[in-house]
């Protein structure tokens, strides 16, 4: 795996970045750093990858993270750990996994294990169980093909101690290179555990009465999907079929390289499971998100049924730049946090997403914009971030050829959030959004096919100090980009080229910092 080369120049910089991340980390306040985000979920100081181990218990939202803590760019890994009563405010824990003589800790879930059926904890306290994957780099080096398998470990205190499980592996390796990423779920239907996680470019299935003992049922992905790198963090789960009294299976698969627009990206399939296999609707490749920044995103298990949503959190960089990024202290950030949905589509469902209510208490004051038509470009906010804008555009005959959003500074970089009427697609163009020249991956337009409904354009809009997520259609349509201005964005536009477009709606609101 080329991450694990990587890692010897990162143990190689980890002495320069320890004294470095902690000096500044600690000298600076959160918020105030070089594109540290408002309303977005960042490790203090380091490295990060992949969410793991979302698990809602006790009132608590518990996110786990791929961390390195002695640099920052990938290394050793380890799970971090942060807790939040609402998914925005996150209370930073000390590190819950440390790699082992069996291997560092790759990414995994989390459940609460309600009826002890592992007999880990007790009735009364039943235990958090986490499965990850053990990655071990001495037996990878010594060429042999079986360095990843899956470990399990327990907490009985609301994931503050963990304890690895004395019998690991779990699941050994039957001798594939690629084998990771267990995503953990009870089976309502079979009454039992089921583990999907990435083989190679295929996914695999097996179940278990107890978490501790695991059979094989099934693999999926042969000739489906995406194929242009390997498949990484799955995730399956039901989720209600539009208004009917029907259920349909969501499988979640990252892909990298491969993505739409180069990289890591996220294709999903939707279809039927009856915890043995998964029988897709259809086999057309479909993304969760056409920007370049939303990878190895998983949902959360364990979600009161009163509550009954459906909870994502993704990693908000690329595999072609993560390590590269101009940040110094912390390296990467989560996507928002995202309810997800399905919705009747010519494809049969289509998947949803839109930021989670919870966001919608972090507007601080609504900033006024009586603009209800433009011709060429109008200057709308220079309250640029941390903002929420929700804009409908009436669409005809005779509105722009092109419209939508721009944030610019005095430094003229600038992101352009547009709708091309003629090609009926949304996209997102950061080619001179600041710093892009860190990576020839970065700079890049990306764009989507986003129908015209009803004579509408609706866009949501969330920019923070590096990014802008952009909810399309009421989230039928999603684009999650990182950016980095050399200065940061001053000025808040509305454009409409050849030809005028009307405003049916502009509102906007400044976000506090939870
Ligand atoms: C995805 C991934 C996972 C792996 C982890 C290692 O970004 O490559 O497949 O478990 O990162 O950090």
């Amino acid at each position: 795996m080329k991450k694990t080369i990587l890692s010897i120049a990162a143990f190689a910089l980890s002495a320069f970045t320890v004294c470095f991340g902690a000096e500044t980390a600690t000298q600076r306040a959160l918020g105030q750093e070089a594109y540290r985000p408002h309303v977005h979920f960042t490790p203090q100081a380091h490295w990060m990858n992949d969410p793991n181990g979302m698990v809602y218990h006790n009132g608590e939202y518990h996110l786990f993270y791929q961390y390195y803590p002695d640099g920052t760019t990938w290394g050793p890994m380890h799970w971090g750990h942060a807790v939040s009563k609402d998914m925005m405010n996150w209370e930073h824990l000390p590190i819950a996994l440390y790699p082992d003589s069996l291997g560092y800790i790759f990414s995994g879930s989390a459940v609460v294990d309600i009826n002890n059926t592992s007999g880990l904890g007790t009735k009364e306290n039943p235990p958090m169980v986490a499965v990850f994957t053990y990655h071990n780099p001495k037996l990878e080096r010594s060429g042999s093909n079986v360095y990843q398998y899956q470990g399990m470990a327990y907490s009985l205190d609301n994931g503050r101690t963990w304890t690895k499980y004395a019998k690991n592996p779990v699941i050994p390796n039957p001798g594939m290179r690629d084998f990771r990423d267990p995503k953990v779920s009870w089976n309502e239907q079979t009454q039992k555990w089921v583990v999907v996680f990435a083989a190679g470019d295929k996914v695999r299935f097996y179940s278990s009465p107890n978490l501790l003992d695991w059979t094989f049922e099934s693999e999926f992905g042969q000739n489906i999907g995406a194929h242009g790198g390997v498949w990484e963090c799955p995730d399956i789960f039901p989720l209600k079929a539009g208004n009917a009294d029907k259920t349909k299976w969501v499988l979640l698969v990252s892909i990298n390289p491969g993505g739409p627009f180069g990289g890591s990206a996220t294709q999903y399939f939707v279809g039927d499971f009856d915890g043995k296999k998964f029988k897709p609707d259809n086999t057309e490749i479909r993304w969760i998100d056409f920007g370049k920044d939303n990878y190895a995103g998983v949902t959360w298990s364990n979600i009161p049924k009163a509550d009954g949503r459906r909870l994502f959190l993704g990693w908000m960089s690329n595999w072609q730049y993560a390590e590269k990024v101009p940040t110094d202290a912390w390296r990467s950030a989560m996507t928002l946090p995202r309810e997800l949905s399905l919705v009747p589509s010519k494809e049969g469902y289509s998947l949803v997403s839109q930021p989670v209510k919870e966001l919608d208490a972090f507007r601080k004051n609504e900033i006024k914009t009586a603009v209800k038509q433009v011709n060429g470009s109008k200057e709308i906010s220079t309250t640029v971030s941390p903002v929420q804008l929700k804009l409908t555009f009436a669409v005809n005959q005779k509105s722009g050829k092109q419209f939508g959003v721009k944030l610019t500074n005095g430094q003229n970089e600038e992101v352009v959030i547009g709708y091309d009427k003629v090609k009926q697609q949304l996209y997102m163009d950061r080619m001179k959004s600041g710093k892009v020249d860190f990576s020839k991956d970065f700079p890049a337009i990306t764009s989507a096919a986003c129908p015209v409904e009803n004579g509408k354009v609706e866009l949501n809009i969330v920019i923070d100090e590096a990014s802008v997520e952009v909810f399309a259609q009421q989230g039928k349509v999603v684009m999650t980009n990182i950016v980095f201005p050399t200065q940061p964005y001053s000025k808040l536009l509305l454009f409409s080229d050849k030809g005028k477009t009307k405003v049916s709606e502009c509102k906007m609101w400044e976000l506090k910092t939870p």
